[in-house]
């Protein structure tokens, strides 16, 4: 499984339900990344997208303890036991966590690869990611393209990815 997510400076995710901010090439590039594949992601991040609805073209895994209304094409894992399970359906496929940040800190431990669009702001966040610089467990692949900075209007970002060093699970 990979993550894909947009940080901040702080490693902040999220305020108050809703992204820190919207950068058109970000979104295109998780929608490329994404396409076609699996996803998995917490109830409240579902509920953050337009009208409630999954992500078109892609299998949508929904966590959720139940007790919300989700739209009927979704998929519905009620633990992380229950996701394994449901996931072994996918065994092949690509799987990317698309948080939120609950999700992601309970999915980081069986993922092998992050892909971090790394905003270089300070946002007020209520949720965040974990900091994978201060993890032993995590690198930064070079492979000359982090440098490659990125602007919108003024505000300056890095695609970025990370690979596990060492295994957890
Ligand atoms: N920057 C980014 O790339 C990015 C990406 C995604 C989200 N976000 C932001 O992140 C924030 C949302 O994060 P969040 O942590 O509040 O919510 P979340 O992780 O999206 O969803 C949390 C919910 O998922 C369900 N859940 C989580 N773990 C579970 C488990 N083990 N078993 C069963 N259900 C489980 C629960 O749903 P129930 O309450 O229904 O039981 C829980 O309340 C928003 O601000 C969003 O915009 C940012």
């Amino acid at each position: 499984m990979k993550a894909i997510v947009a940080v901040d400076r702080n490693w902040g995710i999220g305020l108050k339900g809703k992204l820190l901010v919207h950068i058109p090439a970000d979104q295109k590039f998780f929608r490329e990344t994404t396409m076609g594949h699996v996803v998995v992601m917490g109830r409240k991040t579902l509920e953050s997208f337009p009208h409630g609805s999954p992500l078109k073209d892609r299998v949508n895994i929904v966590l959720t303890k139940g007790g919300s209304r989700l739209p009927d094409d979704v998929e519905i894992a009620h633990s992380i036991d229950e996701l394994k399970e449901l996931l072994k359906r996918y065994e092949g496929e690509e799987i990317y966590c698309i948080g939120g940040a609950k999700v992601y800190e309970e999915l980081l431990p069986m993922c092998d690869e992050c892909l971090v669009t790394k905003i270089d702001e300070s946002y007020e966040a209520d949720a965040y990611f974990p900091d994978l610089d201060a993890d032993p467990e995590w690198e930064l692949v070079r492979d000359g393209n982090e440098e490659d900075e990125q602007t919108y209007f003024d505000v300056i970002y890095y695609f970025l990815k990370y690979r596990r060093v060492k295994n957890t699970v």
